[in-house]
């Protein structure tokens, strides 16, 4: 956004002299002023978007080819906060009137009194100026009310959620990190509505829910018979983004081919609908989150290093709710407090015992485990105080190391090798051969467990077989080949 002092301004009328004239004015006060002589060229170079937005346009009404109004509307169309001052022959009132309606600023009459101009310019202006600064103070508010929805007092929750107010005006990526159930999407809320773009829409893609070809369909669209079953064109969320925030979720689990239309679009801000040839623009600003350690994914090469670096311009990470004591705490009260007058129970707390299995438990499916259990034991309870065993948590003893589990090493000894096949069909049988299921289990990347079991040539009747011999991922899901793949 410019500030009064560089305002780009744009001045539009057909008489040289005249536009040469108010243009040479303008330029004692502003230094950015350019000029158009038809409405065409006019319009063309309002819609350019490699540059900013004009914030004063000061325009003939009556042009060769498109008007005065066609400028206005174009202006209006690419930044409603364009301010339009009209320039119209003497006598022409009610088309100006008329133009007043349609969202001009303002309108001079001919012949033209540049002082009278210079200061409706300024006027112009000074509005937009007030504009961005309302834009601001609601920006700023609504990040004020988001957080009060973030509770906990923990310095790692203070930094992340005053790192997300601090980059939400602007327009850089974020990557958002944390074990599930931590608070990724609360984060990405906050930043999308502490932003200039909370009108805007927030859009949410999960690109682990989706395979390959739909997924690609699902971010940049569709034309009609694009691959088969596209019977209409579809709108992808990336243009519907636009404006607003995209959030795209469980971002570790994209494909390679994804990956790099996904990287184009970053670089370039461009992209096409699947089957399509028309080059689409959008602005959407990313957030993106991730439960994996995307850095090792980058390593082992799953995970394209470019795309990475683009993604991960800010990060925000937010560690489990066990090593966050004070938001525990806080989060379990206000859970309680919530549920007890939802559920409309009469409870007031929780036993010295209770608490004490609340720091104990290990909490692996963090903040969203803790409400699923407050909320149950909230509906369990007897007294006026939840006890430790309403919270039907594992008896596991208190600050037991992650997912504790030893397994008895025979006498002889055994071949890793070995144990690391047996717990990966484990996994799958456990998961019912849903490898994206079975990856989580085993808390890897869904690419490296692929990896492992072509390599231990574990096959399933269920799995398809694509052109690389590789088992297809979630073997569930069906799909028709696209164009996207290959
Ligand atoms: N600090 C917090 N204050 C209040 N509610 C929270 C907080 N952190 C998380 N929650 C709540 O916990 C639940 C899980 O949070 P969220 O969906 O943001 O997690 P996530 O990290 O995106 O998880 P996943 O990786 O599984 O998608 C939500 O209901 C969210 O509102
Ligand atoms: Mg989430």
């Amino acid at each position: 956004m410019s500030s009064a002092d560089r305002a780009r301004i744009l001045v539009v009328e057909d008489n040289d002299t005249l536009r040469r004239g108010v243009a040479r004015a303008l330029r004692e006060s502003w230094s950015d002023v350019d000029e158009a002589s038809a409405g065409g060229d006019a319009i063309e170079r309002i819609r350019d978007g490699c540059v900013e937005s004009y914030d004063v346009i000061v325009s003939d009404l009556r042009l060769p080819g498109s008007d005065g109004v066609a400028v206005l509307r174009a202006a209006r169309e690419r930044d409603p906060r364009t301010s339009v001052v009209l320039m119209t022959a003497y006598g022409s009132i009610e088309t100006a009137v008329e133009a007043m309606r349609l969202g001009a600023f303002d309108f001079v009459q001919k012949p033209l009194d540049l002082e009278q101009l210079e200061l409706r310019v300024a006027r112009a202006l000074e509005h937009r100026r007030l504009l961005h600064e309302v834009n601001v103070l609601r920006a700023e508010q609504a990040g004020r009310s988001a957080s009060d929805e973030i509770i906990g007092d923990s310095a790692a929750l203070r930094d992340a959620a005053d790192l997300a107010r601090r980059v939400a005006p602007t327009r850089s990526t974020v990557l958002v990190t944390g074990e599930t159930g931590t608070g990724k999407e609360l984060i990405a809320a906050l930043i999308h509505r502490a932003s200039m773009r909370a009108e805007g829409p927030l859009v949410k893609v999960n690109c682990a829910a989706l395979p390959e070809t739909l997924l690609e369909s699902e971010l940049f669209g569709h034309e009609r018979g694009a691959f088969t079953g596209a019977d209409a064109r579809r709108i992808g969320r990336f243009e519907e983004a636009s404006g607003g925030t995209l959030f795209l979720d469980e971002i570790g689990d994209m494909s390679p081919t994804t990956q790099a239309k996904l990287l184009r679009v970053l670089q370039e801000q461009e992209f096409h609908r699947l089957g399509g040839t028309r080059v689409l623009r959008t602005d959407a600003r990313i957030v993106s989150a991730t439960n994996q350690p995307l850095e090792d994914s980058v390593a082992s090469g799953d995970f394209r290093e470019d795309l990475f670096f683009r993604l991960n311009v800010i990060r925000i990470h937010l560690p489990p709710l066990r090593e966050r004591c004070e938001d525990l705490m806080a989060l379990a009260h206000h859970f309680l407090q919530r549920f007890a007058k939802e559920l409309d129970r009469p409870i007031r707390g929780f036993t010295e015992e209770a608490l004490a299995r609340l720091r104990g438990h290990h909490w692996p499916g963090n903040v969203r485990e803790l409400h699923n259990t407050i909320e149950r034991s909230v509906l369990l309870a007897d007294g006026p105080r939840i006890g430790a065993d309403d919270l039907s948590l594992s008896n596991a003893p208190v600050g037991r190391e992650p997912g504790a589990w030893t397994p008895d090493l025979p006498p002889d000894g055994v071949s890793l090798a070995d144990v690391e096949r047996l717990l990966v069909l484990a996994a799958l049988r456990r998961s019912g051969y849903v490898q994206k299921d079975a990856a989580r289990l085993l808390q890897v990347s869904r690419r490296k467990l692929n990896y492992m079991i072509q390599r231990m040539g574990i096959t399933h009747p269920g799995w398809r077989r694509n052109r690389g011999g590789e088992p297809k991922r979630g073997a569930k899901v069906r799909t028709e080949a696209g164009p996207g793949e290959g």
